[in-house]
């Protein structure tokens, strides 16, 4: 069993509806043997799930960085967490890049989650052209220190998802040996910053069947973030490995 300790988080992203989402928890529940696989379906459908499958963990792909009020469209912590939510992702790189979602926001979006009791799923990495020019550590660290602004100084869990934009749903994922080094910079950067996070680094981008191995080997990976592979059943129980 892979998962006793490390995490894996399925982002489905705009895919599945209830019913395909039903389907795909009814199956997957009674193979289940660890609480460390967990899941970021719609959150339309994430009422319904949590009821239906008390015994799995879901959470919300993205949160409000207000609290409350005249922001139409918007989703609360607190309206997360009053439906049982357990984590949500914050500053994925597809909501920055097409929500224009910036480092402050996400700030405020990690502050609204730790109020409410919602486990924060912190994502950064670097773009191509970051990537080739050789930032990666530069463009890291500025996002965890914007990202991590509004923290105070008591003691808080959250995990950080590295996901280098080039290697998200792109078939092109970085090599183990690359991401364990840079989940250990990473780590020590936090721990610098903020010395009372008590922190899990995941490493996402093109993870599958073929390759999830590799990476849960390296000490410093905590776990994998899955977007396409965790969409369909038979691909996702070969990761899972239940
Ligand atoms: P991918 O997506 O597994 O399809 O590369 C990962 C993610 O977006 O979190």
């Amino acid at each position: 069993m892979r998962f006793q300790e490390k995490i894996c988080i399925a982002n489905w992203k705009l895919n599945k509806t209830l019913s395909e989402s039903r389907k795909f928890c009814q199956e997957l529940a009674p193979f289940l043997k660890s609480n460390k696989i967990w899941i970021a379906p719609s959150l339309c459908n994430l009422s319904p799930l949590i009821q239906e499958f008390p015994q799995m963990t879901f959470g919300a792909q993205k949160v409000s960085k207000f609290s409350q009020g005249a922001y139409t469209g918007e989703v609360s912590g607190a309206m997360l967490r009053d439906l049982g939510v357990k984590f949500c992702l914050c500053g994925h790189s597809e909501r920055r890049r097409h929500f224009h979602e910036t480092d402050r926001d996400i700030a405020s979006q990690l502050a609204e989650l730790l109020k409410q009791g919602i486990t924060p799923v912190l994502c950064i990495g670097e773009t191509k052209e970051e990537h080739e020019k050789g930032m990666t550590e530069a463009v890291l660290t500025s996002q965890i220190q914007e990202g991590l602004i509004l923290l105070g100084s008591h003691p808080v869990t959250l995990l950080i998802a590295y996901e280098p934009v080039f290697a998200v749903g792109t078939k092109e994922p970085l090599s183990a040996d690359r991401v364990q080094k840079i989940l250990a910079l990473i780590a020590n950067k936090v721990s610098k910053i903020h010395p009372h996070v008590t922190l899990t680094c995941l490493y996402g981008g093109s993870v599958d069947p073929s390759n999830i191995d590799e990476y849960l080997m390296q000490p410093a990976i905590g776990g994998v973030l899955v977007g396409s592979a965790s969409l369909d059943m038979t691909t996702f129980k070969q990761m899972i490995n239940p």
